[in-house]
């Protein structure tokens, strides 16, 4: 039977890649820290298949056509179409058709009704983790799209659900896989509102202390309450929840959580615990860079 491995979140503010050349060699530094540490818990965890969450902006659907959640099927997927990630150039990323479906199979079973693509395109929600991570070669992609740009957005709610049937999912699958998750975005940022370039750092901070406390009754609450007066941003934070779910709400542990005022995304990177931790025991030190640049870096 498959086997779930790991449990990741990591931001894909474009402008890490778009505006890298601007950033100090401080930011540089603690971002390329960060994709790197959760780059190797995540090779550590040896996943053949990565379930990766993320939103679509606006490459697959539009207005005219938006599911609210769709799974990616196919036997391959292509991506990324943009010009800007040249670096990660376009190319055919694999699919595990096999997974995906039995995925649907499950979701329906249980009540859940996503749709289905046999042909997506992986944007820069998807490469920028994978290519910052340093993942490749690239495990088998099964690519699911949370709609977290137009509302109305799936409930922060059903998106713990999502995350627990896709963990019912795996472990029902009778195939010898080992699967990790890795849902991308967020936390804070706002795009093309007014408050656009302004990270809640409060708000990121509060949050990422619900997730890690592990407690999915309060982190639910908090983020119905919190995200409709956050920047619109901030509604990838529903991928976090997801992964939660899957995680079986057990709680995470922080990587790092950056707020890059050249990213304009308070970004955080996490890895959740699959067994329960131990009260005594605490977290392994991370080496972290000497100098960390402040917030007006
Ligand atoms: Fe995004």
């Amino acid at each position: 039977m498959a086997k779930l491995v790991g449990v990741f979140a990591a931001s894909h503010g474009p402008m890490i890649v778009r505006n890298w050349s601007t950033l100090s060699p401080g930011w540089q530094e603690t971002i390329t820290a960060a994709f790197t540490e959760l780059g190797q818990r995540m090779r550590a965890a040896r996943p053949d298949v990565l379930i990766e969450i993320s939103p679509d902006h606006w490459v697959n659907f539009f207005i005219d056509n938006l599911p609210s959640i769709c799974v990616g099927v196919g036997e391959t997927h292509e991506g990324p179409p943009e010009p800007w990630l040249k670096d990660f150039p376009h190319r055919k990323i694999a699919g595990h058709p096999q997974l995906a479906g039995h995925i649907v199979k499950t979701a329906l079973e249980l009540d859940f009704e996503p749709s289905v693509s046999y042909r997506l395109a992986l944007d820069h929600g998807f490469c920028i983790p994978l290519w910052k991570a340093g993942l490749e070669p690239l495990p088998a992609i099964v690519p699911i799209i949370f709609n977290d740009l137009e509302p109305p957005f799936p409930s922060v709610k059903r998106c713990y659900g999502w995350g627990e049937m896709l963990a019912e999912a795996v472990a029902s699958f009778p195939g010898d896989l080992r699967v990790a998750v890795l849902a991308t975005g967020g936390l804070s940022h706002s795009i093309g509102e007014p408050t656009m370039g302004e990270i809640d750092e409060a708000f990121d901070r509060a949050c990422i202390g619900r997730f890690a406390a592990g407690d999915p009754l309060a982190l639910i609450d908090f983020l119905n309450e919190r995200l409709p007066s956050i920047g619109n941003g901030a509604a990838e934070i529903r991928n976090w929840v997801a992964a939660h779910g899957a995680a079986g709400g057990r709680g995470f542990e922080l990587v790092d959580y950056l707020p890059v005022p050249t990213v304009i995304v308070g970004c955080g990177f996490a890895a959740w615990r699959l067994t329960p931790a131990s009260p005594r025991r605490a977290a392994p030190a991370r080496r972290r860079p000497s100098a960390r640049p402040r917030r007006s870096a």
